[in-house]
C-alpha cells in the first residue's frame, strides 16, 4: 500500500514510518522539520526505494494539495502535530494553526484526490490523537476512557487535538471520506524527544542533575511502549471499521513518581553510582497549571475486534528504553540545544 504518513520525523511517526517500510508499505514522509524532529530516526529506511521525504507544512494548503496530488496516497497516517502540552500553555496559537488548521488543510487535499479518483473504496484518512481529548479521570481503578467517552479537554494542547477530532468525524459523515480515528495514551520509547518526562528523567539523572517531578507525582498516566502504538495504528489501518475510533493503550498505569522511581532503579542496576540511588535526586516542583490527574484506556473494542494487545509491561519497555539512550547518546546531545529543550516550560499560566 502507498502511505502518506505525516509527522513521520518525529517520535512516534517515524517508528511508524520504520515499521510501515518494514512490512513492505511505500511511504511518503511529510513533515515540516519543526524543533521537534530528527531525520536521524528514519536512518535504517533513508535509503530504502520504499521511501521518500517531503518537506511540507501542514498549515500551507496549496503545499498539502500539491503533495497529495504529486504522490496519490493509498491511505493517510496523519501524526504531524504540536505535541507538548507545556509549550501549548506559554503559546498556544501554532497549535491552533498546526493541530486545528493543518488538520483541515489534509482533509481538504484527502477529499479532493479521493473524490477526483472516483471515491475508491479502500481509501484510508486515520487521525492520530491523543486520550487527553476525554479530560481527567477519577483515581478509582473501575473507571475508564472508553470510545464513547464524552471529550472534556482541559489544556490548549488537547482542546487543539479535539478540535482536529471533530473535523475528521465530520468529514467522514459529511462527504463520505473514509476515517479511522485512533486515540492513543502517552508513549514513551526510543527516539523519544529530551523535553518529555522519560528522557528529561534518563537524561538528567546521567548528568547528576534534579529529576524534576510535577506536583507530588500522583498523577497516572498510562504507558505505551512507541512500537506496540505503531503496530497497532498500521492494524487498524488494514483492520479497521471505516467511521470508527479506537483507543490504544499500554494497560500499564503508574503514577509518574512510581515511573521515576523504576527508571531510577533500572540505572541503579545499569550505571550504579559510586554511593546512593539516582533516586536521590527526585525533587517536586512547582504543578502544571490545569495537569490532569489520571489517564487510563479501556482497550476492550481494539482487543475484542481487531486483536490487538501490547506486547510489552512497562517495566520491559523501560528497560529497553534507558538501554537505548545509554547506546545513543550522540542522538540525544543533538537535541540538547535545540529551543527550550532543558527549560522548565508552561508555568506561566
Ligand atoms: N507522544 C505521545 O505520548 C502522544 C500521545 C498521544 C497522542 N500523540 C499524538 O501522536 C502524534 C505524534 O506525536 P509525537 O509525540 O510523535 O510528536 P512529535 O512532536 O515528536 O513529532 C511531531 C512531528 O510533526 C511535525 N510537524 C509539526 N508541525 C508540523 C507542521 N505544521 N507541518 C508538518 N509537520 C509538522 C514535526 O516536525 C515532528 O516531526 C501527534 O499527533 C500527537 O498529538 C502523541
Amino acid at each position: 500500500m502507498k502511505l502518506l504518513v505525516t509527522g513521520g520525523a518525529g517520535f512516534i511517526g517515524s517508528a511508524v514510518v520504520r515499521q510501515a517500510v518494514q512490512a513492505g508499505h511505500e511511504v511518503v514522509n511529510l513533515d515540516a522539520l519543526t524543533y521537534a524532529a530528527c531525520l536521524d530516526n528514519l536512518a535504517s529506511v533513508a535509503d530504502s526505494p520504499l521511501y521518500q521525504f517531503e518537506q511540507v507544512d501542514i498549515r500551507d494548503g496549496a503545499a498539502v494539495a500539491a503533495c497529495f496530488q504529486k504522490h496519490q496516497p493509498e491511505a493517510v497516517l496523519h501524526l504531524a502535530a504540536e505535541s507538548h502540552v507545556d509549550r501549548s500553555i506559554d503559546g498556544p496559537a501554532v497549535f491552533m494553526e498546526t493541530n486545528v488548521m493543518g488538520t483541515f488543510h489534509l482533509l481538504q487535499a484527502a477529499r479532493t484526490l479521493w473524490e477526483g479518483q472516483g471515491r475508491p473504496e479502500g481509501f484510508r484518512f486515520q487521525h492520530i490523537s491523543t486520550d487527553e481529548v476525554y479530560g481527567s479521570l477519577p483515581s478509582d481503578p473501575e473507571v475508564m476512557f472508553t470510545e464513547d467517552t464524552a471529550y472534556d479537554p482541559r489544556s490548549p494542547y488537547s482542546a487543539s487535538k479535539a478540535a482536529s477530532d471533530h473535523l475528521v468525524r465530520a468529514w467522514g459523515e459529511t462527504y463520505g471520506l473514509p476515517v479511522l480515528l485512533t486515540n492513543c495514551s502517552n508513549n514513551y520509547g526510543p527516539y523519544h524527544f529530551p523535553e518529555k518526562l522519560i528522557p528529561v528523567i534518563i537524561l538528567n539523572a546521567l548528568a547528576g542533575k534534579e529529576l524534576p517531578i510535577y506536583g507530588d507525582g500522583s498523577n497516572i498516566r498510562d504507558w505505551l511502549y512507541v512500537e506496540d502504538h505503531a503496530d497497532a495504528l498500521l492494524t487498524v489501518l488494514q483492520k479497521g471499521t471505516v467511521g470508527r475510533s479506537y483507543n490504544i493503550g499500554g494497560e500499564n498505569e503508574r503514577t509518574n513518581l512510581q515511573l521515576v522511581e523504576t527508571l531510577c532503579a533500572i540505572l541503579d542496576r545499569k550505571r550504579p553510582l559510586n554511593s546512593g540511588s539516582y533516586a536521590d535526586q527526585i525533587t517536586f516542583v512547582t504543578d502544571r497549571p490545569g495537569h490532569d490527574a489520571r489517564y487510563a484506556i479501556d482497550p476492550t473494542r481494539i482487543r475484542d475486534e481487531l486483536g490487538w494487545r501490547p506486547s510489552v509491561t512497562v517495566e520491559e519497555g523501560l528497560e529497553r528504553t534507558v538501554d537505548w539512550y545509554l547506546d545513543n547518546s550522540a542522538w540525544w546531545q543533538a537535541l540538547q540545544g535545540r529551543d527550550g529543550v532543558g527549560e522548565r516550560l508552561g508555568v506561566k499560566a
